[in-house]
């Protein structure tokens, strides 16, 4: 791991700004004119996620949300105004849910008891292990299904995108995908689950239709 003063990160700063421009001299024009990213990304709040590496990111490219365990809490007033804003105002094409295998909220949340003032907030994943109870009880190594529930607690946060109503709506005119994710750090890769947005919109909108 890298440990970097506040000063070699202001002395970075100035090295990075002195590369852009000699690269292209209305680069910060540029970049201070608007935001129009093509991607909202919901993911864990974990320092080896990095999202630029990740997306192969430009700064402009990506609009971000992160949390404890990449939760959508249908509830939860910090996502859903991220959501709103991504979909509504940036009108943003993909929201991906980005999780992480060897995810320590994953983990925390089906192996400790009293997590204090996370109890609420990993909640929300309990949830998810209380749905999938079965699969993940037929699953003997602990570390595996941390895996598997980290795999099914991105697609159920998924699932919750598609409660919310400007979601709902930007789905049904074909405005706007979904996409499931998880990274996996023992070998850098990126792993898409394969959310398929037709046959779960039919599926979800059943209970959850708010048109
Ligand atoms: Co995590």
């Amino acid at each position: 791991m890298t440990y970097r003063t506040k000063k070699e990160i202001f002395a970075h700063n100035e090295r990075w700004i002195k590369e852009q421009l000699e690269n292209d001299p209305e680069y910060f024009n540029k970049l201070s004119e608007r935001q129009i990213p093509n991607y909202l990304f919901i993911s864990c709040s974990d320092s080896r996620l990095s999202t630029d590496k990740l997306m192969y990111a430009e700064p402009g490219d990506v609009f971000i949300h992160r949390n404890i365990g990449n939760v959508i809490s249908v509830t939860y007033l910090n996502v859903l105004s991220v959501i709103n804003y991504a979909v509504v105002h940036l009108e943003v094409k993909h929201i991906i849910v980005c999780g992480h295998y060897g995810c320590g909220a994953i983990k925390t949340a089906i192996t400790t008891t009293d997590v204090g003032i996370l109890n609420p907030w990993l909640g929300n994943v309990r949830d998810v292990y209380r749905l999938h109870r079965e699969e993940l009880e037929a699953i003997k190594s602990i570390d595996d299904r941390v895996d598997r529930l980290v795999e099914l607690n991105v697609i159920e946060q998924c699932v919750n995108l598609v409660r919310v109503l400007d979601v709902q709506k930007a789905l049904l005119d074909k405005k706007l995908e979904i996409e499931a994710w998880v990274f996996d750090m023992k070998t850098g890769k990126l792993i898409d689950l394969g959310f398929d947005n037709e046959k779960m919109i039919m599926e979800i909108i059943d209970n959850y239709n708010l048109n």
